[in-house]
């Protein structure tokens, strides 16, 4: 059985192959995203680590001048997708969108480095090292205005997380009224109880038309855009890659550059405690323009120990949360809090349980010895897929796909656990 998985999510892969990258799913998500190519790469170097280097290789040949690295390339056009490279509008070859996605590709070019660390696949690593190292600057540098050591976003896609509860308040101000008509095809796709509301579309396409009117320039979206959200959930991917990216500057002795990376850690260890909530007691995403909490527990907020993050008090909290919102659902971890009065168990990112934040969770539980949360999280994702297939997403209550099905990421997280 578990064989015969192994091969169905190889399968998978191969078959959203599209010559050098890989489609989320060929349907809803026809072109290259960033961080699913950073997990496929993963999944790739289970069984063709060439392969692997070249998914983050192709995305990082869509980096922008200065270190931006986009979340959707279109390299090739395909109408099944809203919105398109013509409302984008990058102006850039290949075209891209103007936003990034979290950057787990330090962390993927590790983890497929340390599979198949051979003399050919360092000469690629070295390569992609200095891309790389512009990117996780450009973060530094355009993500994150009060120098804290965390990642402001400017836009929901941005996070990964599109419709988590925590854009609702910081987006309320948004004016959409020049939004204008426009039709989604997503929900052509899917049914709509999975996707994102038109509201929340409307926000999107606003902060869209915002981007393109700066012709994205990157520097004045940071300080002027209508929506800029602290992200824990970048934040603590961002931390976690520049530990990763940390290691690899060793082992390709990048004296100053391993100086820049510890000091970009150091700046993150001190000041990460801004996204910390005191009455919800719990890692959250903080609006920067009124400075509130989110006051949501979300699974971003059980990703401080990916992030490496020690610290007696908030761990035990953030535990607590976690056991009290493990005896409530049968696949762990709900991208919602299940007692949250907007938890909804197919909608996206707003109850469904992802594969891809599950490895990242459980990573972290296993890496600091939180055995029994890591080997539940583990074993969720593992029966989830067993359970259905390969979905976008879950539902935490029941283990019902919500998405599209044949998903790349999802497959390549198969393979991630399918050792342990
Ligand atoms: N996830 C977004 C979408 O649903 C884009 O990144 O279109």
């Amino acid at each position: 059985m578990t064989e015969q998985l192994d091969l169905s999510a190889q399968a998978i892969l191969r078959a959203n192959d599209r010559g050098g990258y890989t489609v989320p799913n060929g349907q809803v998500y026809p072109f290259q995203w960033n961080w699913d190519s950073a997990f496929v790469a993963m999944g790739f170097a289970t069984f063709d680590p060439g392969r692997g280097w070249q998914e983050l290789e192709t995305l990082f040949k869509a980096q922008w001048p200065g270190g931006f690295v986009p979340h959707i390339v279109f390299w090739q056009d395909d109408d099944g997708y809203f919105p398109g490279p013509d409302i984008w509008a990058s102006g850039t070859n290949p075209r891209t969108s103007g936003i990034t996605q979290p950057p787990v590709a330090a962390t993927a070019a590790r983890v497929v480095w340390e599979r198949a660390p051979t003399a050919e696949f360092r000469t690629r690593l070295e390569a992609l090292f200095p891309k790389l190292m512009a990117y996780h600057r450009w973060f530094r540098d355009m993500r994150d205005p009060e120098k804290r050591g965390i990642v402001v976003t400017v836009h929901p896609w941005e996070t990964g997380r599109d419709n988590s509860p925590e854009w609702d308040a910081p987006g309320d101000p948004l004016d959409v009224s020049q939004v204008g008509q426009y039709a989604r095809r997503d929900t052509g796709h899917l049914d709509a109880k999975m996707r994102p509301t038109k509201l929340e579309y409307d926000r999107y396409l606003a902060l869209v038309q915002f981007g393109r009117s700066t012709g994205w320039d990157q520097a004045r979206i940071a300080r002027e855009s209508p929506f800029r959200v602290a992200d824990v959930g970048m934040s603590m991917i961002l931390l976690r890659a520049n530990r990763d990216l940390l290691v690899l500057a060793e082992l390709l002795g990048k004296a100053d550059e391993a100086d820049e990376l510890r000091a970009m850690i150091a700046r993150s260890e001190a000041g990460i405690e801004f996204l910390w909530d005191p009455d919800k007691q719990c890692w959250a995403s903080r609006d920067m323009i009124t400075r509130k909490p989110s006051g949501f527990v979300t699974s971003a907020s059980f990703l401080s120990f990916y992030a490496g993050l020690r610290d007696a008090d908030k761990d035990a909290a953030t535990l607590a949360h976690f056991a009290r919102i493990a005896a409530k659902v049968r696949f762990m971890v709900p991208s919602l809090d299940p007692e949250d009065p907007g938890f909804q168990m197919v909608r996206y990112w707003r109850g469904p349980v992802w594969a891809v934040v599950n490895w990242m969770i459980g990573t972290g539980l296993l890496e600091q010895g939180r055995s029994a949360e890591g080997e539940r999280v583990v074993r969720d994702t593992r029966s989830m897929m067993n359970q259905t297939g390969f979905f976008e997403a879950y539902s935490p209550i029941d283990g019902a796909g919500s998405g599209g099905d044949d998903f790349s990421w999802t497959a390549a997280i198969w393979l991630l656990l399918a050792e342990r």
